[in-house]
Parts: structure tokens; C-alpha cells; sequence
């Protein structure tokens, strides 16, 4: 049931952005606040789980009972996962993880000089897929995907390419969806194709639904 669905159960949840520093007062990142992984956090440490939640720089408070361990760079996201990953039962990647990163980050404050600055990015490690390669058969791995276009499509691609045994697909372009809001519409895919598609609902409301759904799957339902 709601209440207990992942008693016993060992649940890693990532949340937040990335952050990729370019010098000591400068830095790429993304909207993401951190709300649907937290409420992920919350929502499974009431179902009875031992959540561990990795998050990039967020203001949020930490949930009841749940560890929590905070990074910054893609990298350091990437080492925390894999640390933690043999023991887990079930992964949630709700983190918006840079894709990309500055080639060069300066151990000094860039000076105002020229009118154009070019800066070199260079891809992160995807950590998803990283997670896709080890995932151990009993462990369940679910993803997000944050698109703007053809959801379906890149969803289900994302799915497959990283491994994923579900995949949560926002549109981010949708009024009260996706990065920043409190409220999510999201539909949740996995191999076969679509499972369920949930109304524009709380973040904190979806997180149990999506709790529930994951612990059905658990449990062979
Ligand atoms: O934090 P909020 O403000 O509440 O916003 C919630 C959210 C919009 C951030 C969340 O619902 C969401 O969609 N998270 C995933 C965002 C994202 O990065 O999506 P993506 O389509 O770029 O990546 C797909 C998957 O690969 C994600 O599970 C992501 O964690 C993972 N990924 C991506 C890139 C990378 N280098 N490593 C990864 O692991």
C-alpha cells in the first residue's frame, strides 16, 4: 500500500542542477530547484524506504529521514552515484545534470577585456547512462526526461539508450511543468511504451503517485 510500499527497500533519488564553474565567480547551470527530486525523497522515506538523496546546489530543506549528500559538478554527482549504487534497491534520476562543461576553468577571476568571449564547452559524463551500463538485474532505474519537443519520441529514446526501466517525461515548455514550478504534468513511459499519464498535479501529490507506481513495478505488479 501507499504507506509501506518500499519498506525495507534502499532508494537513491538525485535532484537539483549541476553546477560547472568557469572561474572562482562564474559558473553554468540550469533552472532545475531541486522540488520534484525532494518531494521523490519525501515521498519514498514515507513509504517506508532508506533514501539516500544526492543533490546539486538547492535551498531546500532536507526531507525527515533521509540522508542527504550535496555536490556540485557533474563529476562529483557521477563519484557519489556510483559510490552508492551497488547497495540500492531502486534509482530515481531526477537531477538535471549539465550536459556540457567549460574545457578550461580559470583558477583566477576572468578580466573585462575584448567585446567577444568565446568559452569551450566539453561534454559531462552522462551519468544515467553510466548507472544503464551497471545496473544489476534486480535493481530498478528510473529516469526523467525533460523535452521540449516530440516528448514521446525522446523519451522512449532516452529510455532505451541509458537503459531505464521507466522514464518520467515532462514537457518543460508546458505552463506548470518542469524546472522551478510546483506543480509537474508529466507521463510515464517503459519499454512497452506509455504506462501512465498524470494531470498537472502538485509535485509533492505526483511524487506519491509516482512512489506507488514504482513500487508496484517492485513488486512485479
Ligand atoms: O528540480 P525542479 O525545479 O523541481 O524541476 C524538475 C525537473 C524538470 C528538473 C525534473 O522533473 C526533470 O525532468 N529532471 C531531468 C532533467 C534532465 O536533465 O533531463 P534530460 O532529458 O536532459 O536527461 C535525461 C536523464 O538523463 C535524466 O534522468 C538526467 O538525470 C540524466 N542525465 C542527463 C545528462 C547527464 N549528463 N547525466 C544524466 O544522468
Amino acid at each position: 500500500d501507499g504507506q509501506s510500499c518500499l519498506a525495507g527497500k534502499k532508494v537513491l533519488i538525485t535532484a537539483g542542477p549541476t553546477v560547472e564553474p568557469l572561474d572562482p565567480v562564474r559558473f553554468f547551470s540550469n533552472h532545475s530547484s531541486g522540488k520534484m527530486g525532494f518531494a521523490l525523497a519525501e515521498a519514498a522515506a514515507l513509504a517506508g524506504a532508506d533514501v539516500t538523496l544526492i543533490s546539486g546546489p538547492v535551498s531546500l530543506p532536507t526531507p525527515p529521514r533521509v540522508r542527504r549528500i550535496d555536490v556540485v559538478r557533474a563529476e562529483e554527482m557521477l563519484q557519489a552515484v556510483l559510490d552508492v549504487l551497488p547497495e540500492m534497491d531502486v534509482i530515481i534520476k531526477a537531477a538535471a545534470v549539465a550536459d556540457y562543461r567549460p574545457k578550461q576553468v580559470f583558477d583566477q577571476k576572468l578580466k573585462k577585456s575584448q567585446d567577444e568571449l568565446t568559452v569551450v564547452l566539453e561534454k559531462t559524463a552522462d551519468i544515467a547512462q553510466e548507472v544503464g551500463k551497471r545496473k544489476a538485474p534486480h535493481q530498478l532505474f528510473v529516469g526523467f526526461a525533460a523535452e521540449t519537443e516530440e516528448v514521446e519520441t525522446y523519451a522512449r529514446a532516452k529510455l532505451e539508450r541509458k537503459g531505464m526501466d521507466l522514464i518520467v517525461a515532462n514537457n518543460v515548455s508546458v505552463p506548470g511543468a518542469g524546472f522551478g514550478t510546483d506543480t509537474n504534468i508529466v507521463t510515464v513511459y517503459d519499454r512497452n511504451g506509455r504506462v501512465k499519464t498524470f494531470p498537472k498535479m502538485l509535485k509533492k501529490m505526483l511524487a506519491k503517485e509516482l512512489i506507488s507506481l514504482i513500487g508496484d513495478r517492485l513488486h512485479g505488479k
